[in-house]
């Protein structure tokens, strides 16, 4: 079997619905809001740069060119943020698509599942592997360490077959995830016997959730094409990468990190609250503005 070193490409599929976020997804994408500053598709561009991948592949479908616009250059802002002597903004605006950075943008017609969603990238990823990266799972590294899709790029080359970021999840949760059971092969790492789409508790095989962080080998594009319709007549990725643990193997990570659910309004708001406190510029003054809180 030929030996994969680096993964070149990332897949962010956008082109859900965000029903869980309406009246704000009415005419605007999910993956546009912002946490304090910037919107969630930048966050996960960003991990995937810092992973070393430098083509990012959209699946968009409807009302979502406002993401196509944002990593996009904006020539009249730019040109105005130039003339006004802003300079720190116009290197913000830039630094959006760095120079070595490429865009490929595909459209999913129709909301037939994340699975299809994937496959839809399929013709520019070619037959090499790929990250999938779900941009309303916001992540953030260890304090100083690398993102999680780092990490699991790292991971990819040891195992050198396909890796899912996974976390324990409480059980009257699991139905939210798909769920994966197998046999610890070291600290972080599962090698994976078993895989579920959002199973009830009782016929959980495990705890261990799939969080929105993938790497793929491009194996999984024919199970994805050859596979009935899943558990709510939508075609699963999961469904797919089930089917590769019969032959390639798949590997499970338990990333170091923090997730945050931002399609649920809960986990949206919980990151905004923990970044901006971390946020150099905002930080202090709203940690002060917290403890004036009588809650
Ligand atoms: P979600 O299950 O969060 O669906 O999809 P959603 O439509 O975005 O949001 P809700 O549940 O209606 O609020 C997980 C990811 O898969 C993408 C979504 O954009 C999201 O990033 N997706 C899902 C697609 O691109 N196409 C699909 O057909 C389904």
């Amino acid at each position: 079997m030929k030996k994969f070193t680096n993964v070149n490409k990332a897949v962010f599929p956008v082109a859900g619905l965000g029903t869980r976020f309406l009246p704000a997804t009415k005419a605007a994408p999910k993956e546009m809001l912002p946490v304090v500053d910037k919107p969630l598709i930048q966050y996960a561009v960003e991990e995937a740069y810092e992973a070393g991948i430098r083509h990012m592949v959209f699946v968009t479908g409807r009302n979502k060119r406002a993401i196509e616009d944002h990593f996009d250059t904006a020539y009249e802002l730019e040109n105005e943020l130039e003339t006004a002597g802003k300079e720190a903004l116009l290197a913000l605006v830039r630094s959006l698509t760095p120079d070595d950075m490429d865009c490929s943008y595909v459209r999913q017609p129709r909301s037939l599942g994340l699975g299809h969603a994937v496959l839809c990238a399929a013709h520019i990823v070619g037959d090499e592997p790929f990250a999938v990266l779900l941009a309303d799972d916001l992540m953030t590294g260890r304090d100083g360490g690398p993102g999680v899709l780092a990490q699991m790029v790292e991971t990819f080359r040891e195992v050198q077959n396909s890796v899912l970021a996974v976390q324990e999840v409480p059980l009257e949760h699991v139905k939210r995830y798909g769920i994966v059971a197998g046999d610890a092969v070291g600290e972080r790492l599962v090698n994976v016997k078993q895989m579920v789409e959002k199973p009830s508790p009782e016929q959980a095989p495990s705890r261990l959730g799939v969080a929105g962080r993938y790497v793929l080998t491009p194996g999984v594009f024919d199970k994805i094409r050859n596979q009935p319709r899943g558990t709510g007549g939508e075609i699963q990725l999961t469904d797919g990468i089930a089917q590769l643990i019969g032959n390639e193997g798949v590997h499970a990570y338990r990333y170091e990190g923090k997730r945050y659910d931002c399609g649920s309004k809960e986990g949206f708001l919980e990151a905004t609250v923990e970044l901006a406190l971390r946020h150099a510029e905002v930080g202090p003054a709203f940690r002060g503005y917290l403890k004036s809180l009588k809650l």
